[in-house]
Protein backbone atom coordinates (compact mmCIF):
# COMPACT_ATOMS: atom_id res chain seq x y z
CA UNK A 1 0.00 0.00 0.00
CA UNK A 2 1.24 3.60 -0.66
CA UNK A 3 2.15 5.66 2.55
CA UNK A 4 1.74 8.63 0.61
CA UNK A 5 -0.81 10.78 2.07
CA UNK A 6 -4.17 10.47 0.06
CA UNK A 7 -6.31 13.43 -0.51
CA UNK A 8 -9.84 14.02 -1.47
CA UNK A 9 -10.25 15.94 -4.00
CA UNK A 10 -13.93 17.31 -4.62
CA UNK A 11 -14.96 18.31 -8.14
CA UNK A 12 -11.69 16.85 -9.12
CA UNK A 13 -13.21 16.28 -13.03
CA UNK A 14 -13.83 19.87 -13.67
CA UNK A 15 -11.55 23.25 -14.76
CA UNK A 16 -9.40 24.30 -11.31
CA UNK A 17 -9.76 21.08 -9.37
CA UNK A 18 -8.09 18.65 -12.25
CA UNK A 19 -5.01 21.29 -12.64
CA UNK A 20 -4.68 20.66 -8.88
CA UNK A 21 -4.96 16.95 -9.64
CA UNK A 22 -2.02 17.15 -11.93
CA UNK A 23 0.12 19.28 -9.69
CA UNK A 24 -0.96 16.88 -6.17
CA UNK A 25 0.59 13.79 -8.19
CA UNK A 26 3.22 14.91 -8.86
CA UNK A 27 3.77 16.71 -5.35
CA UNK A 28 4.12 12.61 -3.73
CA UNK A 29 0.37 12.93 -2.97
CA UNK A 30 -2.31 10.18 -3.69
CA UNK A 31 -5.72 10.98 -5.12
CA UNK A 32 -9.28 10.65 -5.24
CA UNK A 33 -11.36 12.63 -7.13
CA UNK A 34 -15.33 12.91 -6.03
CA UNK A 35 -17.38 14.18 -9.00
CA UNK A 36 -21.18 14.19 -10.47
CA UNK A 37 -19.51 15.53 -13.84
CA UNK A 38 -22.86 18.62 -13.36
CA UNK A 39 -20.54 20.53 -15.43
CA UNK A 40 -17.53 18.07 -16.49
CA UNK A 41 -16.98 14.57 -17.63
CA UNK A 42 -15.40 11.77 -16.34
CA UNK A 43 -13.01 12.25 -19.83
CA UNK A 44 -10.96 14.32 -17.88
CA UNK A 45 -8.98 11.63 -16.22
CA UNK A 46 -8.03 9.97 -19.13
CA UNK A 47 -6.34 13.27 -19.82
CA UNK A 48 -4.92 13.17 -16.53
CA UNK A 49 -3.63 10.11 -17.36
CA UNK A 50 -2.04 11.05 -20.31
CA UNK A 51 -0.42 13.93 -18.43
CA UNK A 52 0.37 12.39 -15.26
CA UNK A 53 0.75 8.64 -16.47
CA UNK A 54 -1.25 8.16 -13.13
CA UNK A 55 -4.85 6.34 -13.30
CA UNK A 56 -6.89 8.51 -10.45
CA UNK A 57 -8.96 6.39 -8.12
CA UNK A 58 -12.50 8.39 -8.83
CA UNK A 59 -15.97 7.97 -7.79
CA UNK A 60 -19.15 9.58 -9.46
CA UNK A 61 -21.62 11.07 -6.79
CA UNK A 62 -23.22 13.87 -6.00
CA UNK A 63 -21.65 15.23 -3.04
CA UNK A 64 -24.99 16.88 -1.89
CA UNK A 65 -26.09 13.89 0.36
CA UNK A 66 -24.35 13.20 3.02
CA UNK A 67 -24.38 9.07 2.29
CA UNK A 68 -22.77 9.76 -1.04
CA UNK A 69 -20.34 11.54 1.06
CA UNK A 70 -19.87 8.99 4.44
CA UNK A 71 -19.77 6.58 1.44
CA UNK A 72 -16.35 7.71 -0.04
CA UNK A 73 -14.42 8.04 3.74
CA UNK A 74 -15.56 4.29 4.38
CA UNK A 75 -14.22 3.62 1.09
CA UNK A 76 -10.74 5.19 1.15
CA UNK A 77 -9.97 5.38 4.87
CA UNK A 78 -6.65 6.52 4.12
CA UNK A 79 -8.14 9.99 3.12
CA UNK A 80 -6.26 12.46 5.33
CA UNK A 81 -6.99 15.71 3.83
CA UNK A 82 -10.13 17.48 1.67
CA UNK A 83 -9.72 19.86 -1.12
CA UNK A 84 -13.00 21.25 -2.02
CA UNK A 85 -13.98 22.79 -5.39
CA UNK A 86 -16.99 20.57 -5.91
CA UNK A 87 -19.74 23.68 -6.59
CA UNK A 88 -21.93 25.88 -8.92
CA UNK A 89 -19.87 28.51 -10.07
CA UNK A 90 -22.18 30.52 -12.40
CA UNK A 91 -22.83 34.30 -10.70
CA UNK A 92 -25.92 35.29 -13.45
CA UNK A 93 -27.15 31.14 -13.01
CA UNK A 94 -27.37 31.99 -9.61
CA UNK A 95 -29.17 35.01 -9.33
CA UNK A 96 -31.62 33.17 -11.77
CA UNK A 97 -31.86 30.07 -9.42
CA UNK A 98 -30.90 31.03 -6.06
CA UNK A 99 -32.19 27.76 -4.67
CA UNK A 100 -30.04 25.44 -6.01
CA UNK A 101 -26.87 27.49 -5.10
CA UNK A 102 -27.71 27.70 -1.84
CA UNK A 103 -28.18 23.74 -1.38
CA UNK A 104 -25.70 22.59 -4.02
CA UNK A 105 -22.97 24.51 -2.40
CA UNK A 106 -23.64 24.78 1.07
CA UNK A 107 -25.03 21.45 1.44
CA UNK A 108 -21.71 19.41 0.14
CA UNK A 109 -19.74 21.69 2.36
CA UNK A 110 -21.31 20.92 5.69
CA UNK A 111 -21.93 17.27 4.42
CA UNK A 112 -17.84 16.92 4.13
CA UNK A 113 -17.42 18.62 7.18
CA UNK A 114 -19.37 16.04 8.85
CA UNK A 115 -17.84 13.33 7.33
CA UNK A 116 -13.94 15.09 7.76
CA UNK A 117 -15.23 15.14 11.86
CA UNK A 118 -16.60 11.75 11.97
CA UNK A 119 -13.54 10.09 10.21
CA UNK A 120 -11.09 12.61 11.52
CA UNK A 121 -9.48 13.96 8.17
CA UNK A 122 -7.84 16.98 9.64
CA UNK A 123 -6.93 19.27 6.67
CA UNK A 124 -9.16 21.29 5.00
CA UNK A 125 -9.09 23.40 1.90
CA UNK A 126 -11.68 25.16 0.38
CA UNK A 127 -12.30 26.89 -3.02
CA UNK A 128 -13.86 30.75 -2.13
CA UNK A 129 -13.64 33.74 -4.56
CA UNK A 130 -12.57 36.94 -4.79
CA UNK A 131 -16.60 37.88 -5.06
CA UNK A 132 -16.77 37.74 -1.31
CA UNK A 133 -15.46 41.36 -1.29
CA UNK A 134 -18.30 42.73 -2.88
CA UNK A 135 -17.89 46.10 -4.84
CA UNK A 136 -14.78 47.70 -3.50
CA UNK A 137 -13.95 51.12 -3.37
CA UNK A 138 -10.28 51.15 -2.29
CA UNK A 139 -7.84 48.92 -4.32
CA UNK A 140 -6.06 46.03 -4.15
CA UNK A 141 -7.53 43.98 -2.02
CA UNK A 142 -6.33 42.18 0.94
CA UNK A 143 -7.69 39.66 3.13
CA UNK A 144 -7.52 42.62 5.63
CA UNK A 145 -10.17 44.82 3.29
CA UNK A 146 -13.41 45.07 4.85
CA UNK A 147 -15.91 42.74 3.39
CA UNK A 148 -18.72 45.03 1.45
CA UNK A 149 -21.92 43.59 0.07
CA UNK A 150 -22.15 40.39 -2.28
CA UNK A 151 -23.51 41.01 -5.38
CA UNK A 152 -24.96 37.49 -5.67
CA UNK A 153 -26.45 34.34 -4.16
CA UNK A 154 -23.05 32.50 -5.40
CA UNK A 155 -20.91 35.16 -3.88
CA UNK A 156 -23.36 34.64 -0.51
CA UNK A 157 -22.77 30.74 -0.87
CA UNK A 158 -18.89 31.06 -0.72
CA UNK A 159 -18.76 33.78 2.01
CA UNK A 160 -21.08 31.91 3.68
CA UNK A 161 -18.94 28.55 2.75
CA UNK A 162 -15.42 30.20 5.08
CA UNK A 163 -17.75 31.45 8.04
CA UNK A 164 -18.95 27.51 8.01
CA UNK A 165 -15.91 26.48 7.91
CA UNK A 166 -13.78 28.61 10.25
CA UNK A 167 -16.53 27.58 12.70
CA UNK A 168 -16.57 24.32 12.10
CA UNK A 169 -12.91 24.03 12.76
CA UNK A 170 -12.95 26.31 15.84
CA UNK A 171 -15.23 24.01 17.61
CA UNK A 172 -13.10 20.97 16.34
CA UNK A 173 -10.53 19.43 18.29
CA UNK A 174 -7.93 18.80 15.14
CA UNK A 175 -9.60 19.96 11.99
CA UNK A 176 -7.55 22.89 10.26
CA UNK A 177 -8.92 24.97 6.98
CA UNK A 178 -7.80 27.13 5.03
CA UNK A 179 -10.52 29.25 2.53
CA UNK A 180 -8.08 30.56 -0.77
CA UNK A 181 -9.90 33.84 -2.25
CA UNK A 182 -9.22 32.94 -6.14
CA UNK A 183 -10.02 35.77 -8.67
CA UNK A 184 -10.22 34.98 -12.17
CA UNK A 185 -8.21 31.77 -12.98
CA UNK A 186 -7.97 31.44 -16.72
CA UNK A 187 -5.55 29.47 -19.04
CA UNK A 188 -5.00 25.57 -19.33
CA UNK A 189 -2.03 22.92 -18.90
CA UNK A 190 1.32 23.57 -20.73
CA UNK A 191 1.07 20.53 -22.53
CA UNK A 192 -2.56 21.46 -23.91
CA UNK A 193 -4.23 18.48 -23.16
CA UNK A 194 -6.04 20.00 -19.83
CA UNK A 195 -8.01 23.17 -20.05
CA UNK A 196 -11.61 24.40 -19.29
CA UNK A 197 -13.87 22.50 -20.63
CA UNK A 198 -17.35 23.26 -18.95
CA UNK A 199 -20.82 20.97 -19.80
CA UNK A 200 -22.94 24.13 -18.94
CA UNK A 201 -22.38 27.22 -21.26
CA UNK A 202 -19.40 28.94 -19.83
CA UNK A 203 -19.56 32.55 -18.64
CA UNK A 204 -15.64 33.42 -17.92
CA UNK A 205 -14.40 35.62 -20.25
CA UNK A 206 -11.42 33.35 -21.35
CA UNK A 207 -13.37 30.02 -22.34
CA UNK A 208 -16.04 32.42 -23.99
CA UNK A 209 -13.39 34.61 -25.88
CA UNK A 210 -11.57 30.84 -27.22
CA UNK A 211 -14.93 29.48 -28.32
CA UNK A 212 -15.45 32.77 -30.26
CA UNK A 213 -12.65 32.84 -32.09
CA UNK A 214 -12.90 28.84 -32.93
CA UNK A 215 -16.19 29.82 -34.42
CA UNK A 216 -18.45 28.20 -31.99
CA UNK A 217 -19.94 30.60 -30.67
CA UNK A 218 -21.00 33.49 -33.25
CA UNK A 219 -20.18 36.35 -31.39
CA UNK A 220 -19.86 37.33 -27.55
CA UNK A 221 -20.74 40.42 -25.57
CA UNK A 222 -18.70 42.66 -23.27
CA UNK A 223 -20.98 43.09 -20.24
CA UNK A 224 -20.96 46.94 -19.53
CA UNK A 225 -18.91 49.75 -21.62
CA UNK A 226 -19.53 52.62 -19.08
CA UNK A 227 -17.96 51.69 -16.09
CA UNK A 228 -15.83 54.44 -14.39
CA UNK A 229 -12.51 52.36 -15.47
CA UNK A 230 -10.09 53.04 -17.96
CA UNK A 231 -12.00 52.13 -20.84
CA UNK A 232 -15.24 51.78 -19.62
CA UNK A 233 -14.97 48.13 -18.96
CA UNK A 234 -14.91 46.06 -15.87
CA UNK A 235 -11.15 44.85 -14.57
CA UNK A 236 -10.15 41.68 -13.35
CA UNK A 237 -7.50 40.37 -11.93
CA UNK A 238 -6.48 36.86 -14.23
CA UNK A 239 -4.33 34.43 -12.86
CA UNK A 240 -3.45 31.01 -14.32
CA UNK A 241 -5.12 27.90 -13.39
CA UNK A 242 -1.42 26.17 -12.64
CA UNK A 243 -0.67 28.97 -10.28
CA UNK A 244 -3.77 28.23 -8.37
CA UNK A 245 -3.38 24.45 -8.49
CA UNK A 246 -0.14 25.18 -6.99
CA UNK A 247 -1.40 27.17 -4.53
CA UNK A 248 -3.26 24.31 -3.12
CA UNK A 249 -0.31 21.90 -2.95
CA UNK A 250 1.36 24.65 -1.06
CA UNK A 251 -1.36 25.51 1.31
CA UNK A 252 -2.20 21.88 2.36
CA UNK A 253 1.87 20.99 3.13
CA UNK A 254 1.53 24.53 4.88
CA UNK A 255 -1.55 22.71 7.11
CA UNK A 256 0.76 19.21 7.25
CA UNK A 257 4.22 21.01 8.26
CA UNK A 258 2.09 23.35 10.93
CA UNK A 259 3.41 26.34 8.97
CA UNK A 260 0.31 28.00 9.64
CA UNK A 261 -0.20 29.30 13.01
CA UNK A 262 -3.71 29.84 13.08
CA UNK A 263 -6.69 26.87 13.06
CA UNK A 264 -8.05 28.63 10.28
CA UNK A 265 -6.95 31.07 8.09
CA UNK A 266 -7.98 32.32 4.49
CA UNK A 267 -5.67 33.78 1.72
CA UNK A 268 -6.44 35.66 -1.86
CA UNK A 269 -5.04 34.01 -5.00
CA UNK A 270 -4.67 36.81 -7.89
CA UNK A 271 -2.07 38.05 -10.06
CA UNK A 272 -2.20 41.53 -8.74
CA UNK A 273 -2.87 42.92 -11.94
CA UNK A 274 -5.92 44.57 -12.94
CA UNK A 275 -6.79 44.11 -16.67
CA UNK A 276 -9.98 45.73 -18.39
CA UNK A 277 -11.97 43.12 -20.41
CA UNK A 278 -11.14 45.01 -23.41
CA UNK A 279 -7.03 44.37 -22.45
CA UNK A 280 -7.75 40.34 -21.84
CA UNK A 281 -9.24 40.46 -25.51
CA UNK A 282 -6.11 42.69 -26.76
CA UNK A 283 -3.77 40.24 -25.09
CA UNK A 284 -5.92 37.06 -26.43
CA UNK A 285 -5.53 38.55 -30.31
CA UNK A 286 -1.80 39.57 -29.78
CA UNK A 287 -1.07 35.49 -28.96
CA UNK A 288 -3.46 34.13 -31.60
CA UNK A 289 -3.16 36.52 -34.22
CA UNK A 290 -7.28 35.87 -34.46
CA UNK A 291 -9.87 39.31 -33.65
CA UNK A 292 -12.87 37.43 -31.81
CA UNK A 293 -16.60 39.02 -32.68
CA UNK A 294 -17.58 40.82 -30.28
CA UNK A 295 -19.92 43.59 -29.35
CA UNK A 296 -20.27 45.96 -26.35
CA UNK A 297 -23.30 45.75 -24.30
CA UNK A 298 -25.66 46.25 -21.11
CA UNK A 299 -24.11 45.82 -17.59
CA UNK A 300 -24.62 42.48 -16.18
CA UNK A 301 -26.72 41.78 -12.33
CA UNK A 302 -24.09 40.47 -10.10
CA UNK A 303 -20.65 42.06 -11.38
CA UNK A 304 -18.34 44.45 -9.61
CA UNK A 305 -16.75 47.04 -10.99
CA UNK A 306 -13.63 46.38 -10.36
CA UNK A 307 -11.14 44.06 -8.58
CA UNK A 308 -7.68 43.13 -8.21
CA UNK A 309 -5.59 41.65 -5.44
CA UNK A 310 -3.23 42.07 -3.13
CA UNK A 311 -2.00 38.52 -2.78
CA UNK A 312 0.97 39.00 -0.71
CA UNK A 313 0.18 37.23 2.54
CA UNK A 314 0.63 34.01 0.68
CA UNK A 315 3.79 34.95 -0.80
CA UNK A 316 4.61 35.52 2.98
CA UNK A 317 3.04 32.94 4.47
CA UNK A 318 2.89 30.05 1.79
CA UNK A 319 5.94 30.89 -0.12
CA UNK A 320 3.54 31.26 -3.16
CA UNK A 321 3.75 33.41 -5.80
CA UNK A 322 2.15 33.73 -9.35
CA UNK A 323 4.62 32.38 -12.29
CA UNK A 324 2.81 32.56 -15.23
CA UNK A 325 1.59 36.24 -17.09
CA UNK A 326 -1.77 37.20 -19.06
CA UNK A 327 -0.01 36.53 -22.14
CA UNK A 328 0.10 33.16 -21.20
CA UNK A 329 -3.23 31.89 -19.80
CA UNK A 330 -3.89 33.25 -23.47
CA UNK A 331 -1.44 31.53 -25.23
CA UNK A 332 -2.20 28.22 -23.44
CA UNK A 333 -5.72 28.95 -23.36
CA UNK A 334 -6.33 29.21 -27.10
CA UNK A 335 -3.79 25.65 -28.03
CA UNK A 336 -6.42 24.28 -24.96
CA UNK A 337 -8.86 25.34 -28.14
CA UNK A 338 -7.22 24.05 -30.73
CA UNK A 339 -6.48 20.30 -29.17
CA UNK A 340 -9.96 20.38 -28.95
CA UNK A 341 -10.59 20.97 -32.02
CA UNK A 342 -8.70 18.28 -33.21
CA UNK A 343 -10.15 16.18 -30.86
CA UNK A 344 -13.41 16.90 -32.39
CA UNK A 345 -12.71 15.81 -36.29
N1 LIG B 1 -13.32 29.27 -12.21
C1 LIG B 1 -13.52 30.38 -11.56
O1 LIG B 1 -13.61 31.46 -12.16
C2 LIG B 1 -13.60 30.39 -10.05
C3 LIG B 1 -13.31 31.57 -9.36
C4 LIG B 1 -13.40 31.57 -7.97
C5 LIG B 1 -13.78 30.41 -7.30
N2 LIG B 1 -14.07 29.29 -8.01
C6 LIG B 1 -14.49 28.10 -7.29
O2 LIG B 1 -13.57 27.06 -7.54
C7 LIG B 1 -14.23 25.80 -7.54
C8 LIG B 1 -13.87 25.05 -8.81
O3 LIG B 1 -14.24 25.86 -9.93
P1 LIG B 1 -14.03 25.36 -11.43
O4 LIG B 1 -13.81 26.56 -12.24
O5 LIG B 1 -13.07 24.25 -11.45
O6 LIG B 1 -15.50 24.84 -11.73
P2 LIG B 1 -15.97 23.53 -12.51
O7 LIG B 1 -17.42 23.68 -12.74
O8 LIG B 1 -15.10 23.25 -13.67
O9 LIG B 1 -15.68 22.41 -11.42
C9 LIG B 1 -16.57 22.14 -10.36
C10 LIG B 1 -16.81 20.64 -10.37
O10 LIG B 1 -17.68 20.32 -9.28
C11 LIG B 1 -18.61 19.35 -9.75
N3 LIG B 1 -19.78 19.42 -8.88
C12 LIG B 1 -20.64 20.45 -8.69
N4 LIG B 1 -21.58 20.12 -7.80
C13 LIG B 1 -21.31 18.84 -7.40
C14 LIG B 1 -21.91 17.94 -6.48
N5 LIG B 1 -23.02 18.25 -5.79
N6 LIG B 1 -21.36 16.72 -6.31
C15 LIG B 1 -20.24 16.37 -7.00
N7 LIG B 1 -19.62 17.18 -7.87
C16 LIG B 1 -20.16 18.40 -8.07
C17 LIG B 1 -18.87 19.71 -11.20
O11 LIG B 1 -19.33 18.63 -11.97
C18 LIG B 1 -17.49 20.16 -11.65
O12 LIG B 1 -16.73 19.11 -12.20
C19 LIG B 1 -15.71 26.10 -7.36
O13 LIG B 1 -16.02 25.95 -6.00
C20 LIG B 1 -15.83 27.54 -7.78
O14 LIG B 1 -16.91 28.19 -7.16
C21 LIG B 1 -13.97 29.24 -9.37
Amino acid sequence: MSNRPLILVTGGAGYIGSHTIIELLASGFDVVSADNYANSSARTYERIQQITGITVDHEEVDLNQYENCKRIFEKYPRISGIIHFAAFKSVPESVANPYSYYSNNLGSLLHLLKCAETFAVNQFIFSSSCSVYGNIQSLPVSEQTPLNAVESPYAATKLMGETILRDCVLASEKLRGIALRYFNPAGAHPTALNGELPINAPNNLVPVITRTAMGLIPSFTVFGSDYDTRDGTCIRDYIHVCDIARAHVMALQALQENKITTRFDLFNLGSGNGVTVLEAIQSFEKMSGIKPNYKLGERRAGDVMAIFSDSSKAATILNWQPRHSLDEMMDSAWKWELQLAKERV
